[in-house]
């Protein structure tokens, strides 16, 4: 069980290769990051873990289903995306709508789908926005409206696409709640993000890529004081390291244990 990708090649229709020979498992029930600048892959790797792109060699296996076997439509409740740009998902009048939009689709019950509504807005912070136009919503609310839409669509394995993008520190906070709680209920958690404090709150595997290709598969420490990993994938290393590394305090991630190594 799981999502095994093996020797996977993207090219856009233009020619243009974003994904050149990558090979990762990820279990069911874990939680990993993926990181690096922009323009790495990352989005483009991310979409054909649900058929949004098919590779053009090798293949991604979900829970033993290759997905070169399945349409889009048939693998995407399984694997929830959540959209980069919430522009690009969201389309009904009122967040309660928005939400309960795959639930009707599935035709369960009305009942059904507001018990899944309720809890999924309850769970992103929505409960009093249901009647809210979601374009009335600022973007960093739009963004829960997106994530509360994979939630009640009840995926296995969500991905979320820059979460952190546009959110103060209250919406940072509730981003990381919300994986924390999708782990309990068993789900499979892929964030990317550029918030390398996020990932060192909420992440105990980070995948690191560059130029479509991933430089290295490993836990915060190994990530963030390994200078030729930092430099390949044009990474900042984040304050605490920097400040740890001045002062010759290394192998930090955390305030915690800078602390522990000062006293
Ligand atoms: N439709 C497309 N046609 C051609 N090239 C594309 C297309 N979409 C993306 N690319 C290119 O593929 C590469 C990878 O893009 P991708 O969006 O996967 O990167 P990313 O790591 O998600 O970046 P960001 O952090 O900016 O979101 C980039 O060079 C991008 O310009
Ligand atoms: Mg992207």
């Amino acid at each position: 069980m799981g999502i095994v990708i093996e020797n996977v090649i993207f090219n856009y229709p233009n020619g243009f290769c974003a994904i050149d020979d990558i090979s990762i498992s990820i279990e069911r029930g874990e939680k990993v990051a993926i990181i690096g600048q922009n323009g790495a892959g990352k989005t483009t790797f991310v979409k054909m873990m649900n058929n949004l792109l098919r590779p053009n060699s090798g293949t991604v296996i979900v829970d033993d289903i290759n997905l070169s076997d399945v349409t889009t439509a048939q693998i995407s409740k399984k694997v929830g995306y959540v959209f980069q740009n919430p522009g690009d998902q969201l389309f009904n009048s009122t967040v309660f709508a928005e939400i309960a939009y795959n639930p009707r689709y599935r035709k369960l019950p009305e009942s059904k789908v507001k018990e899944l509504v309720e809890d999924a807005a309850a769970l992103c912070g929505l409960t009093k926005y249901l009647k809210t136009n979601p374009y009335d919503l600022p973007f960093g609310l739009r963004k829960f409206v997106t994530i509360a839409c994979v939630i009640a669509m009840g995926s296995e394995y969500i991905i979320l696409d820059e979460p952190t993008a546009g959110q103060d520190l209250d919406g940072l906070k509730l981003q990381g709640d919300i994986i924390t709680e999708l782990i309990k209920r068993n789900k499979t958690v892929i964030t990317i993000t550029h918030d390398m404090e996020f990932v060192i709150d909420n992440f105990e595997r980070i995948i690191v890529m560059a130029d479509k290709k991933i430089v290295t598969d490993s836990n915060p420490h190994n990530v963030f004081w390994d200078f030729d990993v930092l430099e390949t994938a044009s990474l900042k290393q984040p304050s605490i390291c920097k400040l740890g590394n001045e002062l010759g305090i290394t192998d930090i991630v955390t305030i915690d244990e800078f602390l522990q190594k000062v006293k």
